[in-house]
């Protein structure tokens, strides 16, 4: 852990020599002001000038008594160079800025009550104004406990000149070291944010300004304004952290990341994403924490608060998938990094509008495990929090500039009117008011808002970025094309958005069963009471809408009793829902570990390997066109109320080789640690590839541990190699999951490990095919079975057990009837070629 932020800053002392991996944003407007100086102080590359140099552009205009400038002359113990002099005021006085364009702006500013200046200032109390906002109201360092103060504003600037006001209080005086105004590219800071408790989608953010409280680089080092393309400063956020030990910090060549979709090096530089802090000791059994940073705020006031995220720690696409809170509100739950930032790697930020946490002036953020993602690890690389101006305008206080600047009230007569009404009532009016004015001002959006003001709307929908006009649009398109072809064809029933909503009742989070790279799925009832699984899409994702299609496509032509059913789907209103039958029982991996359920017995767990093995089969055989599935995993087995088990989610399906093919070439898509390493090498996929999943399935079901899990010691993390050791060795009975020692047939384990060995064969040319795993897997059962009603020694030979008349495998095995096509595909016998390496594996009735 240390090791990686001593990486990572030998990096940073490496590249931050090359000034050209900082690109550049040029701003507009860029002033850098030392006041009382009487030379340039240049820090780094940047010139600050004095204010006093005659420049057309910025105009300082002191009312009566003159400012007094002050430099000192021994810089060394300064915490910058921009507060070795200082001027100083003791009557109102303003700086005046030619804006050349309208728009968002950083005001920065810098205090020191430098000593020896002939004044004291530790007792200057000052309030610091622009046109239109409070930034600083009886401030003193009397009562701050600090020796410098740095503000940083970003401030939207909507005429050709700001005005800076200082105002000394109560026959003080005032002071001021140094002023930057910089433009901020517009994309900055968005019009709309997702606000917390309750969750609904907030705009007019332009219209605000906003004061920087925390920015921090997470599991990084201190990033200083020279390498940030907008000046800003990020600092380490260890202190922040409610428990230390709770993170890991891990950090890559910020060269690596690879700004994509959403962010830019403007929203933060690839040093922020290039570390992070993520989840640390995730023991399998206990992965029940979550990290949380917190941080003290003003509790009178609203934050924006956004968070950035880079997956630099996954090795496949869709297993970082983790519940992100804001003071214990789900602020995003099942956030699926890889998916949202289109590939691993790639910036992805989410902007947030929240409170400070009821009754207490401290806001949080944490970051959990989702206990229906494959891997355990939340990660998340950078965060700031913006304090929001209130209602009055102000970053402090209740008064409004027109009450601090009587002069310039005449300009804003009606918006005083409606501010001083509403100071007369309760605070609690004011609240309130001040909520209809942010209201009114959100204008057209107010209709979206109040459609998205349930809390049930997952945050995908409405988010923010400036892409998702576009992507709706496209979304549009591909929907109409999607109706058109769904038309002419037989696909169950369709369901109206009203009826969906009435079933999941409005989608509530508790009955939320589990989230996939396609989206979340619920459960419901119908009216006439059947439960119901309704898988809703996420709307953004356009790799969503084609697997919508497939897999509408695909299991509309597919029933087998093995097979979650499609009862219907929804597409009104852009969305894509599915409706399956619901499966009592959930996922097959529910029952391994990660929960308080039950122990499968030895029996159970065979019957559910055979049901998978017989659904995933008839996916390759049964159809036509032979159907790979591409993410068997034990998060799509899923069993019903009778623990038969069902394989689940065709989202990532596609049809098997054609004639002149070998294989299908695609995309890697798939969770890792399931992923067949010869598909993963050349990117071809054949039905051996989901027999190679579905070996890293029997190992999981034996061992009752994750395919993937990072945390573990080097040769372990990864269970079919780790298994397979264990295998070679014949010593599977070790690794295997402790509810079972002493209750498994070593033969029935033997025949079981040997199959799953096959299964994992490195060349897919050497595994079996699903009709042989599942012969297989019926003679483990068969050995098991004989074994608990004969209590005979044990013999660890397959091959033959003396004295016991081996079963002929169920008939089931092989039957038709349980097969049945809505259209097209035969239902002719099943090819299932009894392979030389199971030849010991006779059908007894010569079939
Ligand atoms: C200060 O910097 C400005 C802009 O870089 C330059 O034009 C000016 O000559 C400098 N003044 C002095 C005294 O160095
Ligand atoms: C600034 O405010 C104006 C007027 O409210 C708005 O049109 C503009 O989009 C805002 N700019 C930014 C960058 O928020
Ligand atoms: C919040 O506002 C109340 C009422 O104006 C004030 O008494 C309190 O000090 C403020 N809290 C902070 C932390 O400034
Ligand atoms: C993480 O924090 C949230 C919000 O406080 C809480 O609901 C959740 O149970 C926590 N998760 C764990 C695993 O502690």
């Amino acid at each position: 852990m240390d090791l990686a932020i001593f990486l990572a800053t030998l990096l940073f002392g490496f590249f931050f020599g090359n000034k050209s991996t900082v690109a550049s944003f040029t701003p507009a407007d860029s002033y850098l002001i030392v006041c009382g100086s009487s030379q340039n102080v240049t820090l780094l590359d940047q010139t600050y000038i004095p204010d006093s140099t005659p420049q057309s552009s910025i105009s300082l205009k002191s009312q009566g008594a003159a400012s007094v400038t002050y430099t000192s002359n021994s810089s060394t113990t300064l915490p910058s160079p921009l507060y070795q002099s200082v001027r100083i005021f003791s009557t109102t006085a303003s700086y005046k800025f030619n804006i050349k364009q309208e728009g968002r702006h950083w005001v920065r500013l810098y205090f020191y009550p430098l000593p020896n200046s002939g004044y004291d200032l530790t007792s200057a109390t000052m309030t610091l104004v622009t046109e239109n906002f409070v930034l600083l109201n009886n401030f003193t360092f009397k009562n701050y406990n600090g020796s410098h103060l740095f503000r940083e504003y970003s401030i939207n600037v909507t005429s050709d000149t700001l005005v800076l006001t200082i105002i000394p209080s109560n026959n003080s005086i005032a002071f001021i070291n140094a002023i930057e105004l910089v433009s901020v590219p517009d994309e900055l800071i968005p019009d709309q944010a997702l606000a917390i408790s309750p969750s609904a989608p907030i705009s007019g953010l332009s219209a605000r300004a906003f004061e920087t409280i925390y920015r921090l680089n997470l599991g990084g080092p201190l990033i200083t304004p020279q390498n940030d393309t907008l000046g800003r400063t990020w600092v380490n956020d260890k202190k922040y952290l409610h428990v230390n030990s709770s993170a890991v910090t891990v950090a890559v060549n910020p060269l690596t990341v690879r700004y994509r979709a959403l962010a830019t090096q403007e929203i933060a530089p690839n040093w922020v994403y290039a570390t992070a802090d993520h989840m640390g000791d995730a023991n399998v059994n206990n992965v029940n924490f979550n990290i949380t940073w917190v941080f003290r705020v003003d509790p009178n006031f609203t934050y924006f608060v956004r968070l950035h995220f880079c997956d630099i720690v996954s090795k496949a696409m869709n297993n970082l998938v983790f519940n992100l809170y804001i003071n214990s509100d789900l602020a995003f739950g099942s956030l699926d990094l890889s998916t949202l930032a289109g590939d691993l790697g790639v910036p992805y930020y989410r902007d947030f509008v929240s409170n400070s946490s009821a009754d207490s002036n401290t806001l949080t953020v944490s970051i959990g495990p989702d206990t229906m993602a494959d891997v355990t690890d939340a990660i998340m690389n950078g965060l700031e929090i913006m304090k929001m101006n209130n209602e009055f305008r102000s970053f402090d206080g209740l008064s409004p500039v027109e009450t601090i600047l009587p002069v310039s009230a005449s300009k804003k007569n009606k918006r005083m009117a409606i501010i001083v009404g509403s100071v007369a009532g309760s605070l609690g009016v004011i609240l309130l008011l001040g909520l209809c004015l942010f209201c009114l001002g959100c204008g057209r959006r107010t209709k979206d808002s109040q459609q998205g003001g349930h809390s049930w709307l997952p945050l995908p929908l409405y988010g923010n970025s400036l892409s998702l006009t576009k992507m709706s649009t496209s979304s549009q398109k591909s929907r109409t094309a999607s109706c058109l072809s769904l038309a002419s064809t037989n696909l169950g029933r369709v369901f109206t958005f009203q009826e969906i909503m009435d079933a999941t009742n409005k989608f509530d989070e508790s009955s939320l069963l589990g989230v996939g790279g396609f989206g979340r799925v619920y459960k419901g009832t119908s009216e006439d009471g059947t439960k119901l699984a309704v898988k809703r899409g996420n709307p953004r994702s356009e790799q969503g809408l084609a697997e919508f299609r497939t897999e509408i496509e695909m299991l509309s032509k597919l029933r087998h009793r093995h097979l979650v059913s499609l009862i219907g789907y929804c597409d009104e209103r852009s969305e894509m829902i599915l409706v399956y039958e619901y499966m009592a029982n959930g996922p097959l991996r529910s029952h391994l570990y990660g929960t308080d359920l039950p122990s499968l017995s030895w029996k159970q767990r065979l019957e559910i390997c055979i049901g998978a093995a017989r659904g995933l089969h008839y996916l390759h055989t049964g159809a036509t066109q032979s159907i790979i599935h591409r993410d068997v995993k034990t998060t799509n087995i899923l069993l019903d109320e009778n623990f038969v088990a069902k394989v689940a989610d065709f989202g990532l399906s596609k049809t098997g080789p054609a004639l002149d093919q070998t294989h299908v070439s695609t995309a890697v898509k798939g969770s890792f640690g399931y992923l067949d390493p010869e598909y993963f090498r050349r990117q071809q996929l054949t039905e051996k590839s989901d027999v190679y999943s579905f070996g890293v399935v029997l190992m999981e079901v034996l061992c009752t541990r994750p395919a993937l899990n990072p945390v573990l010691p080097r040769d372990q993390v990864n269970i079919a190699e780790w298994a397979m050791t264990w295998q070679k060795k014949g010593m599977l009975d070790q690794i295997m999951d402790k509810n079972l020692i002493g209750k498994v047939n070593p033969a029935s384990l033997k025949k079981y490990g040997e199959t799953a060995e096959k299964c994992l064969a490195e060349y897919g040319v050497d595994r079996p095919s699903m009709g042989d795993v599942l012969w297989n897997l019926e003679y483990a059962l068969q050995l098991e079975e004989t074994s608990s009603v004969l209590t005979e020694p044990e013999d660890n030979s397959t091959n033959h057990i003396q004295g016991i008349a081996l079963n002929p495998p169920p008939l089931e095995a092989f039957d038709n009837s349980s097969v049945c096509m809505v259209e097209g595909a035969s239902c002719g016998e099943e090819d299932v070629a009894t392979s030389a390496v199971f030849s010991q594996l006779v059908n007894p009735r010569g079939r």
